[in-house]
């Protein structure tokens, strides 16, 4: 049986891959923070499905130490790894200054960039021994609102100025930097990206926003795709042949990633700082 680990993937379009692989007959575990929703959609999905190898482990990504742990548990349990789907992300309007971690990171960072670094170094050698190991990163078509956007150095723990927002887009752009980084090192690994396109989300996540915000998001709802079709491209990319290319939109098209993701004297940069703010 084909193995899969996905972070988040107790809520949106992370629950709809797990469902999707699930139907597919690959063994899933989901990476999740919080016991009663990953046992929920656990229940939930192998319900729907009728099979029985969807599991959950629990981490904080926010955790390097959490991180570690989980990864540690995965490998007593299942021993072998095809793909992993680093799906999670941390996006929440409501936060005003930048919460720094036990690590020294920056919150949103050491979800969205650093976990995924760090998941993908402790995972690298079962991914190898897989016939066709993958590892898909999850972007946000957002960034093409920001062409010329440039990942601040200077900015990481928010230090200069901090908006959820913001940080969230230098922490995509990051993240594609250091996909196409490890993509390049990591040869015997077969690593893309997904775009993801406006997709529905689940209102009871907002409740905590102001009125503003939740109108904001129920409008853009209108105008986005379900989850489940998002994560159409996320299991074509994690089960199917034929995709050789970086970057995936939700058509599963191939597209162009911000011109300063491809600057490898950057994603270089990037990738050192990670193994340093990373390591124990
Ligand atoms: N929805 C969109 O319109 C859209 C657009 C562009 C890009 N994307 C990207 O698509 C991916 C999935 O988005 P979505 O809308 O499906 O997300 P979602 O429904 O908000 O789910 C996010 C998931 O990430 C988990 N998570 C966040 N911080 C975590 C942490 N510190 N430790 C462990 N898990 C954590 C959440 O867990 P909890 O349930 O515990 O919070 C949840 O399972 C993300 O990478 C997002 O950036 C989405």
């Amino acid at each position: 049986m084909k193995k899969a680990l996905i972070t988040g993937g107790n809520s949106g379009i992370g629950y709809q891959a797990v469902k999707q692989l699930a139907e597919k007959g690959w063994q899933v575990t989901m990476l999740c923070r919080r016991k009663e929703a990953a046992e929920r959609a656990c229940q939930e999905i192998i319900q729907q499905t009728g099979h029985p190898h969807v599991s959950y482990l629990l981490a904080d990504l926010a955790d390097m130490e959490s991180i570690r742990q989980a990864v540690s548990r995965y490998r007593q349990e299942q021993q072998t790894l095809d793909v992993l789907i680093n799906n999670a992300a941390d996006f929440d309007l409501s936060v005003k200054e930048p919460i720094i971690t036990k690590d020294g990171l920056e919150k949103q960072f050491a979800t969205n960039v650093a976990a995924p670094f760090l998941l993908s170094q402790l995972l690298r050698d079962l991914l190898e021994q897989s016939e066709d190991g993958r590892i898909l990163n999850i972007s946000s078509q957002g960034l093409m609102l920001y062409p010329f956007l440039k990942l601040d150095f200077d900015n990481l723990k928010g230090q200069k100025h901090y908006s959820p927002a913001q940080t969230y887009y230098q922490n995509k752009l990051a993240l594609l930097m250091l996909s196409l980084y490890l993509r390049r090192q990591w040869t015997a690994i077969k690593i893309q990206a997904v775009r993801v396109t406006n997709v529905k989300v689940d209102m009871r996540r907002y409740a905590h926003l102001k009125v503003l915000a939740r109108k904001l998001y129920k409008i853009k709802s209108k105008f986005s795709i379900s989850p489940e079709q998002m994560a159409r491209v996320y299991t074509m990319l994690a089960t199917e042949d034929g995709y050789e290319g970086f970057l995936y939109n939700e058509k599963c098209r191939e597209v162009k990633a911000n011109s300063f993701a491809y600057q490898e004297a950057e994603q270089e940069k990037l990738c050192e700082l990670l193994e340093q703010l990373t390591s124990k």
